[in-house]
């Protein structure tokens, strides 16, 4: 077969012609924004490396999920930061912790306006800054299952709509759904960081939210980045524990994964776009070597032709910002 006459670029001649053929769409509703909420702050703080991201006091929440919400952006994740770390990661789980008010602040004052995501680990509330509970010189993964459970209902009793475990336990899926489901929140929704890979693309959150290992690292539970079939495992286990959303993590180095999932899967995907990703796109953006708003929307059209339903990402804001005015 043959086509003599066919020209591509007939498609590619205007600008609406352009916009006409557009097979990828982001959307502001694409979009996560992550919220860092610091107990005892008295003003906003800002991070070493990731410029344009802030560290916000209680009272600055409302007014910042405000914001976002206004940028048409469907969901917020808050992180949070605590004053008090101890070896069983308790501020994580109180009533009283700073998550838990910043969830009821927001639900209080926003309704459904916006979508309440929260991360569940417990590396900002262990004093060792592991993402489970130690005994001995181990991460312990069968007594950090009930903690995860506990801060899951927890922040599902402040108001949260979706809760997203990012510890990396076996088994955490299935232990916070049954948590919530004995608690009576059966129609809180899970979205597991299902292939969380060791990677150093999360420096600049460490830095962020406090909650560098306080010795050896994560490598005993978070996946190597050489093991897509341990990847795909991963994403199985999660589902057949009854995960709402399935999340590959980092997102821009790990497009093939995401898009093996897609394939592989009929389970919405997010990707999380991670802090180092972030930063790296800043940093070139400040020397002037590239510009930010292009590669921004670049990137985050790839994580989405490659497979990805929703992205948990720092260029939340902006991004939402270009695609509104365009
Ligand atoms: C902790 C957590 C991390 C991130 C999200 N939750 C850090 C880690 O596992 O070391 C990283 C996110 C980012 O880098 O943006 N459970
Ligand atoms: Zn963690």
């Amino acid at each position: 077969m043959s086509f003599p006459n066919l020209r591509l670029r007939r498609l590619r001649k205007t600008g609406k012609i352009r916009e006409l053929l557009e097979e990828i769409r982001l959307s502001p509703k694409d979009l996560i924004c992550p919220v860092f909420v610091q107990e005892g702050l008295k003003s906003k703080s800002a991070g070493q490396s990731m410029p344009g991201m802030e560290r916000l006091p209680l009272k600055d929440v409302v007014d910042e999920v405000n914001a976002i919400a206004d940028l048409k952006i469907p969901a917020v994740m808050v992180f949070g930061i605590p004053s008090h770390k101890d070896d069983q990661g308790t501020s994580a789980f109180a009533q009283d912790g700073i998550v838990q008010k910043a969830i009821s602040e927001i639900r209080k004052n926003l309704g459904n306006e916006i979508a309440i995501m929260a991360d569940v680990c417990l590396c900002q509330y262990t004093s060792s800054g592991h993402c489970g509970l130690v005994k001995g010189n181990k991460i312990d993964n069968d007594s950090s299952l009930d903690t995860l459970a506990k801060v899951a209902i927890s922040q599902a009793q402040a108001g949260a709509d979706l809760v997203s475990p990012s510890a990396m336990m076996d088994g955490q899926v299935k232990a916070i759904r049954q948590g919530l489901d004995d608690a009576g929140f059966t129609d809180i929704a899970i979205m597991s960081h299902s292939a969380k890979h060791r990677s150093s693309l999360y420096s600049p959150f460490k830095d962020m939210a406090h909650s560098a290992p306080q010795f050896g690292d994560r490598k005993s539970y978070q996946l190597p980045y050489t093991n897509p079939k341990e990847a795909m495992r991963e994403v199985e286990t999660d589902i057949s524990e009854g995960v709402d959303i399935v999340m590959i993590k980092p997102a821009l180095a790990y497009l093939d994964l995401i898009s093996m999932t897609r394939e592989r899967f009929n389970v919405p995907i997010s990707a999380y776009s991670v802090s180092g990703e972030y930063a790296l796109v800043k940093a070139a953006a400040m020397q002037g070597w590239i510009d930010e708003n292009e590669v921004t929307l670049e990137i985050l059209t790839a994580i989405k032709r490659a497979g990805a339903d929703m992205i948990v990402t720092y260029f939340s804001k902006n991004a939402a910002k270009i695609l509104n005015e365009k």
